[in-house]
């Protein structure tokens, strides 16, 4: 199939790229100039992994071609993708601009029938907008039908989502378009599930809302764990265990971040009331994940007592593991905080540093975790990277001048650290 993609950003980039890996001849459009010319020279925007090396592999066979004229895009493709950000508005709900600029552009561009397929997250009934939109400012009578097909995949296993989906959800008005949306998905082997537009857009909140519902469900536990003696790791993993319920997203921590589950809750929550709604159950889940974060630098300032002045290693600064995003990262929110405080901070990320530089500054940065320790009066592990739990850590004993580390992701064993000589506090353990 000829596909144009619009947006390359993480959904964008990592669609237009799987597709062609699937053989499909995809065209990636993007307004910013200086983006498209990286790409075209092979530099990578974003981190992903495996991202760069389907995009070369790709712009090699000839499947693969980046462009700053959406106009371009869309008149060389049947089927054109929207990938552009739907941000937060001040008030939490979504701002639709970029969606609805790209309904003109594809609008103006078109001579010939197409299918204009929506994988940003947006609020249900997007769908009539666009296709409202596209109507008005089309020249002339060219059909055209739109389609929602929301995207699930993680940062950081984006291209393994991608490529082996749980399930598709397709969302269409008539027909016409599920012929050609099977045949842009049948390479991937994935469950399709043909709906309405209206659903197909509520799954994305829905789900989404669901997964940070079951983290504030466990970080509640953890508190309950906590206070009772209870070990959270060990209920989440006897809960787990049940298949209806399932062992993933219920890690207690430092609570959820990211552009997506802070963000989609408020607009789900903003979705809701405007259709008269009071979605309690989720302005819950919202107070949770600050309540998490306000416990755990208590924590923190209960044990030193008073922060100002002391040094402290962190660990972390992507919002999760396995991205350079730190975008509405809670381990930036931590920095923050403990530098409002008046300590002064040591930071590392295995690839989240130089992101982490535009938006967290008067702070050290380290390049080898294992130096992060060095004359600080604590450490704190913030992001879940798996490679911190090979962190040397009789090194860094030694080089902490009291041995206390506070664990915001369940890293370590409580017991070893023990072991080890470690003052160490965990979460809901
Ligand atoms: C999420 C959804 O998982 C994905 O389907 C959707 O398309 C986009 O939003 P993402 O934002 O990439 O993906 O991250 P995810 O892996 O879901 O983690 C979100 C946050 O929850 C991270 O801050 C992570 O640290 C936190 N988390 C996750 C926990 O605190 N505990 C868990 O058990 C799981």
């Amino acid at each position: 199939m000829k596909i144009c993609m619009i947006g390359t950003g993480y959904v964008g980039l990592v669609t237009g790229a799987c597709f062609a890996e699937a053989g499909h001849q995809v065209v990636c459009a993007d307004k910013d100039q200086a983006k498209v010319d990286l790409l075209k020279a092979g530099g990578m925007p974003i981190y992903e992994p495996g991202l760069e090396e389907l995009v070369q592999a790709n712009t090699q066979r000839g499947r693969l071609r980046f462009t700053a004229s959406t106009a371009e895009g869309v008149e060389s493709s049947d089927i054109v993708f929207i990938g552009v950000p739907t941000p937060a508005l001040p008030d939490g709900s979504v701002d639709l601009s970029f969606i609805e600029h790209v309904a003109r552009e594809i609008a103006a561009a078109m001579t010939s029938y197409k299918i204009v397929v929506d994988k940003s997250t947006v609020p249900v009934r997007t769908g009539d907008k666009v296709a409202e939109t596209i109507k008005r400012y089309c020249k002339g009578r060219v059909e055209f039908d739109v389609v929602s097909n929301p995207e699930f995949l993680r940062e950081g296993f984006a291209v393994e989502d991608f490529m082996k989906p749980d399930r598709v959800v397709i969302g269409v008005r008539s027909p016409r378009p599920v012929e050609a949306m099977r045949q842009v998905y049948a390479p991937f082997h994935a469950p399709m599930l043909v709906t309405d537009i209206n659903s197909a857009e509520l799954i994305k909140h829905a789900a989404n809302s669901f997964l940070a519902l079951k983290i504030s469900y466990i970080n509640a536990l953890s508190v309950i764990c906590e206070a009772s003696g209870a070990n959270v790791l060990e209920v989440a993993n006897g809960m787990g265990l049940d298949a209806r319920i399932g062992r993933q997203f219920l890690n207690a921590g430092l609570g959820f971040g990211g552009s997506c589950f802070p963000k989609d809750l408020s607009a789900f929550i903003k979705i809701a009331e405007q259709i008269g709604y009071d979605f309690r159950l989720l302005k819950e889940v919202q107070r949770i994940n600050a309540d998490q974060m306000d416990r755990f630098i208590k924590k923190i300032a209960d044990t030193l007592w008073v922060l100002k002045d002391k040094t402290l290693g962190v660990l972390g600064l992507a919002f999760k593991q396995n991205t350079d995003d730190v975008r509405m990262s809670p381990a930036i929110g931590l920095c923050q905080r403990l530098l409002k405080e008046g300590a002064r901070l040591r930071v590392h990320d295995p690839v989240a540093m130089e992101k982490a530089r535009t938006v967290l500054t008067g702070v050290t940065y380290v390049a080898d975790m294992n130096e992060v320790a060095e004359g600080c009066d604590a450490l704190v592990v913030a992001t879940e990277w798996p490679q911190f739990a090979q962190l040397d850590l009789p090194r860094a004993r030694a080089a902490l001048t009291h041995p206390i580390l506070f664990d915001g992701r369940n890293l370590f064993d409580p017991a070893e650290m023990e072991k080890l000589g470690f003052i160490y506090k965990s979460v809901g353990r």
